[in-house]
């Protein structure tokens, strides 16, 4: 089990107070203590109650109202953090630590903390844009802070232009893939495939697979929250694009094999979770097909099978495939793993109602071209994505 982590969130006062709300009850979901300093101003927008009810701790506000405590807090909170945010950040505290001013619990414990310090701004877009915002930002990066950049879009005071806090879920991942505890991947290159593919029959029809992309993301994220440089290449989803990975989307299996291809000698790992067509029309009908019989035959032809291109191809990559099978599940992915050139795959029965397509969680085995056959149990697609790089880093080192 992984060590708990400490995230010390500093809010401070401005319209997106509400959102740091999100922040904690996110970060508090995946098991990581969260403590919340609030500036004056700050509770002036939302009452300290919400943050300490989502947080399960005491909320600090004023050095001076808690007489008991207020001598080390500010201490035992900084050395306490394996991680500050602040969020949503100011023009004011941005300045206060640019210029080392310590006056409130929150520029105190900033000051004081030896952890990773992280500044999500959200301001007016002027202010945001002043040379003194961001000569202060210029500063606190050279000196090591880091910063999350806002978003641009209509502000709350009814600009628009820079200043809106990023988007809470990005917040997160990124915080989290900070505290990630192992960086075992860190140089190595990772290229992931998800999603579908679809092959399109005329302007408005085309034939695809059953497939959320939720498996290939989880591996994308895992990978770049170990260390790795990230590209993932994927077909159509509903998934939002993971922050930190060179993202590119892609529609047919033609489009996707050229992608890879594209990327694929310098990489380390290529992992094909895509859910790739294997047929495509004979002919494309540049203009819509019309209703007329009852019946409509479509010829198919066979496209290209991606995972084999490279299989062929391979040098030194470690090439991981995925077999979806409704049937003889083990001897179908051996056939898979030898044919294609695999040095692993991923085995998932497709036929379970509460694992596989669309779901949070999968069932599989894994077997490897040495002949293992590791049988996981029931986890989340992210749990699969860990014990997969386990697998791989552990043979990496025999
Ligand atoms: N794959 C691929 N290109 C294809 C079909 C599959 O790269 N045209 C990859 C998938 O990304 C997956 C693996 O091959 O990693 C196995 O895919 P799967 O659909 O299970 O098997 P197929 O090879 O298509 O064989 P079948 O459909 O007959 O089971």
């Amino acid at each position: 089990m992984d060590k708990k982590k400490t995230v010390v969130l500093g809010v401070t006062g401005g319209i997106a107070v509400y959102k740091a709300l999100d922040i904690v009850s996110r970060l508090k979901k995946k098991n990581i203590d969260v403590h919340v300093i609030m500036t004056n101003s700050a509770c002036e927008f939302v009452n300290p109650l919400s943050f300490q009810s989502l947080s399960q701790n005491m909320v600090v506000n004023d050095m001076f109202t808690e007489p008991k405590q207020w001598e080390i807090q500010h201490i035992s909170l900084a050395q306490k953090a394996d991680l500050m945010l602040i969020a949503p950040a100011t023009a004011n505290i941005i300045g206060k630590i640019a210029n080392g001013i310590a006056d409130d619990m929150l520029s105190t414990t900033i000051m004081a903390t030896k952890a990773p310090v992280i500044f999500a701004p959200a301001m007016n877009t002027n202010m945001f844009m002043n040379p003194i915002v961001q000569n202060n930002i210029c500063k606190l990066k050279e000196y090591g802070y880091k910063f999350i950049q806002p978003d641009s879009g209509r502000l709350a005071c009814g600009d628009i232009g820079k200043g809106k806090l990023r988007d809470t879920q990005i917040i997160c991942e990124i915080i989290i893939s900070m505290l990630h505890p192992v960086k075992d991947l860190r140089k190595k290159k990772v290229l992931v495939t998800a999603g579908p593919t679809i092959a399109p029959i005329d302007p408005v029809r085309y034939i695809t697979n059953k497939s959320s992309g939720k498996m290939g993301y989880a591996i994308a994220e895992e990978a770049r929250d170990r260390g790795a440089e990230v590209t993932l290449i994927s077909g159509p989803t509903f998934l939002p694009k993971p922050f930190g990975v060179r993202f590119i989307d892609v529609k047919t299996n033609e489009e996707m094999l050229n992608k890879v291809l594209e990327n694929f000698d310098d990489q380390h790992i290529i992992i094909k979770a895509a859910a790739v067509a294997d047929y495509k029309p004979k002919t494309y009908s540049n203009n819509k097909i019309k209703k007329s019989d009852d019946t409509l035959n479509l010829e198919l032809l066979k496209d290209k099978d991606i995972l084999k291109t490279l299989g062929d191809k391979k040098n030194n990559q470690i090439l991981v495939g995925f077999a979806a099978e409704s049937n003889d599940l083990i001897s179908n992915a051996e056939k898979k793993l030898e044919k294609k050139n695999l040095d692993y795959i991923v085995a998932n029965d497709i036929t379970s109602q509460d694992t596989g397509f669309a779901t949070d969680d999968n069932k599989v085995t894994i077997l490897t071209k040495k002949g293992k056959k590791i049988p996981m149990n029931k986890m989340s697609k992210r749990d699969v994505a860990k014990e997969l790089f386990n697998l791989i880093n552990l043979e990496l080192r025999d």
